[in-house]
């Protein structure tokens, strides 16, 4: 198994999120809450353009995520659990890939007015194109077409209870390992961060492969300190005997 960080797709031009210059060193990330998405217009509106810049940039996967890719291709690897909304494992050709955190690839309705977090839409779902083609036709904050309800990416924000099945799968993926490797994620987000945890306690050996240290180096197996781009496809052609 693979479980997957940001720091995957730093190599694709996708600053991650607490390495010096990542996005919550530049944004407060109290501002990207579930809440104050369903409350606030503005914070509605400034989601959208972020997306748009995300889209517009158009990056691709690297070296790192083909390597993973390859692995799976070879019968060597389950499945990639990613924390990332990027798409790019699927994009490098990865076909079991779990994103515990969402897709910002989907918009969905999460219903009038949720509250605790729990979008509790209708089951509506579209490609994030729809929403910018409404935002072109300059409706700049779009309704769901069926029920009228608020609109956002298919994502788990701050303060938004986690998407359930795919966490379900993760987790039993993780208690059935025999390696897990966590590539470029800080593992200090919970509850992602207790897959890898899980597939520990549960007999696996733990992998790490970060360019800096994490809370889970002490009990990993291996601790590789490098750049995905550059260790994983040596790591990759090594394992399959190349
Ligand atoms: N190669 C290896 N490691 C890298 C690379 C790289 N090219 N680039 C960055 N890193 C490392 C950083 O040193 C950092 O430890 O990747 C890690 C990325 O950690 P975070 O920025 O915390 O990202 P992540 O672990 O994915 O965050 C988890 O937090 O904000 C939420 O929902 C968000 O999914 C995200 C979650």
């Amino acid at each position: 198994m693979a479980f997957t960080g940001a720091g995957i797709s730093t190599e694709s031009g996708i600053p991650d999120f607490r390495s010096p210059g990542g996005v919550w060193t530049r944004y407060d990330p109290r501002d990207f809450t579930f809440d104050r998405y369903v409350d606030s217009a503005e914070v509605r509106r400034n989601s959208w353009a972020m997306r748009r810049e995300f889209f517009a940039a158009a990056p691709e996967p690297n070296a790192a995520h083909r390597a993973l890719a390859e692995l799976e291709r070879e019968g060597r690897l389950t499945a990639v659990i990613t924390q990332n909304i990027d798409g790019l494992h699927q994009a490098a050709g990865s076909r079991n890939v779990i994103e515990v955190h969402g897709t910002a690839r989907e918009v969905m309705c999460i219903g009038d007015h949720p509250r605790a977090g729990i979008a509790e839409g209708c089951d509506f779902r579209a490609p994030t194109t729809w929403a910018f083609e409404r935002i072109d036709a300059g409706d700049d904050d779009p309704r769901c077409p069926r029920c009228d309800g608020l609109v956002k990416s298919a994502t788990v924000s701050f303060g938004q209870a986690m998407f359930p099945e795919p966490l379900e799968v993760a987790a039993q993926h993780a208690t059935t390992a025999e390696l897990l490797l966590t590539i470029g994620s800080s593992l200090q987000v919970y509850p992602a961060a207790g897959i890898p945890e899980a597939a520990k306690r549960a007999g696996a050996a733990l992998a790490i492969l970060n360019d800096e240290a994490t809370p889970f180096d002490r009990i990993a197996d291996v601790v590789v300190r490098g750049r995905a781009g550059e260790v994983l496809p040596t790591a990759v052609a090594t394992a399959l005997g190349r």
